[in-house]
């Protein structure tokens, strides 16, 4: 095993960053950066459902981890003005937690529910007529005896979040009126997330030192929190507290962070493929044994983005590694490889 080198881009919380993630978190619709189209969309549903008087539609939200999910389902129960209750799917063991769930919700109020792909096949079946009707069969008895009672819920909106609406069974997922995909942000929005973080971290920074930081974020806003924090550190200790282009720059050199992102284990990943599987295909296990990774982080936190940036390619027969994949870690791809790989595409 490989010592843990990746917290930067890691899916999940390094400890006592949670307190630090509730503070840069935009409350209001007007405050979240980027994401401009999921935005207008968002704001129709909730004015419309607003004058109405009624709960908004079941929202969907997914993405890649810390694009601003859980965020914005915050921010859409604070613009209803409603109550969120949250919770995740491999946390509604049974049916009869959905159950209590539910009919403890008040009118209108939002249920989130995190990793909605993750969710129990017995629980989901119990979801069904809850998103539809508000109403949950129960089951009481059994054998011959049994009946079926019909419980009426509150009105609520629930707001599901997942990193693979892929997985996601077909029935729930047309449950849902509103579905919202957040794409990778741009250095532009990356740069104005970090100044509007560096400012509620009371952080001096200038312009080429927020753009030199969100340039390296991985399009991903907790990335570039992430950087941010640590580049404070090092301009505290070596320099005089404020960041700038010369700061960032080699906090994050430092970090083992490259001039686009990259860090460690993605260049770890490239180099693996390149070096042992002569650039691919190769499928994900063999990959994440190679690596000494889990496969789940290596699908839903590295992979993304390095195909996103088009380093890496999906085939029908694993990964393969692109020319700009190749240049990237300074090598170079061999030709008879290239026709190989051609005539698998
Ligand atoms: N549009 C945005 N504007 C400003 N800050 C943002 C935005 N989106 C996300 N952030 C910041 O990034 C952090 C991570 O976002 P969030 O926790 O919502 O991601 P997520 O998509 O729920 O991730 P996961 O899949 O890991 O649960 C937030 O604490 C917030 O500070
Ligand atoms: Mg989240």
């Amino acid at each position: 095993m490989f010592e843990r080198e990746n917290e930067i881009v890691a899916g999940t919380f390094n400890p006592g960053e949670e307190e630090l993630e509730l503070s840069l978190r935009p409350q209001r619709l007007s405050q979240y950066i980027g994401q401009n189209k999921v935005k207008e969309v968002l704001n129709i549903f909730i004015e419309s459902a607003k004058m109405r008087g009624q709960p908004l539609d079941h929202v969907l939200l997914s993405g890649p981890p810390g694009l601003g999910k859980t965020t914005l389902a915050n921010i859409i129960s604070n613009e209803m003005g409603v109550n969120m209750r949250v919770t995740s799917g491999p946390a509604i063991e049974r049916a009869g937690d959905l159950a209590a769930i539910l009919t403890n919700l008040n009118e209108n109020d939002v249920l989130f529910i995190d990793e909605i792909h993750r969710l129990h096949k017995s629980v989901e079946e119990v979801m069904y007529p809850a998103l539809e009707d508000f109403a949950l069969d129960i089951i009481i008895g059994k054998g011959p005896s049994a009946r079926s009672i019909r419980l009426d819920l509150p009105k609520f909106t629930l707001i599901g979040a997942t990193t693979r609406s892929g997985m996601l069974a077909s029935p729930l997922r047309d449950r849902f009126g509103v579905m919202c995909n957040l794409d990778f942000y741009e250095p532009e929005d990356l740069k104005e997330i970090v100044l509007r973080s560096a400012k509620i971290l009371d952080v001096e920074i200038d312009e080429k030192g927020a753009e030199e930081i969100a340039k390296r974020s991985r399009g991903t806003p907790r990335i570039a929190n992430r950087l941010l924090k640590r580049v404070r550190d090092y301009a505290i200790v070596k320099g005089q507290g404020k960041i700038d282009y010369d700061t960032a720059n080699k906090a994050l050199k430092m970090l083992e962070i490259d001039e686009i992102g990259l860090d460690k284990l993605d260049r770890r990943i490239l180099n693996t493929i390149i070096d042992y599987y002569n650039g691919g295909p190769v499928g994900l296990d063999t990959l994440a044994a190679s690596i000494g990774e889990e496969k789940g982080t290596i699908e839903d936190v590295y992979e993304p983005y390095l195909l996103q940036i088009g380093y890496l390619n999906r085939t029908p027969r694993g990964r393969v590694v692109s020319e700009l994949g190749y240049k990237h870690v300074n090598k170079i791809k061999k030709k008879e490889q290239i026709s190989i790989l051609e005539g698998q595409l």
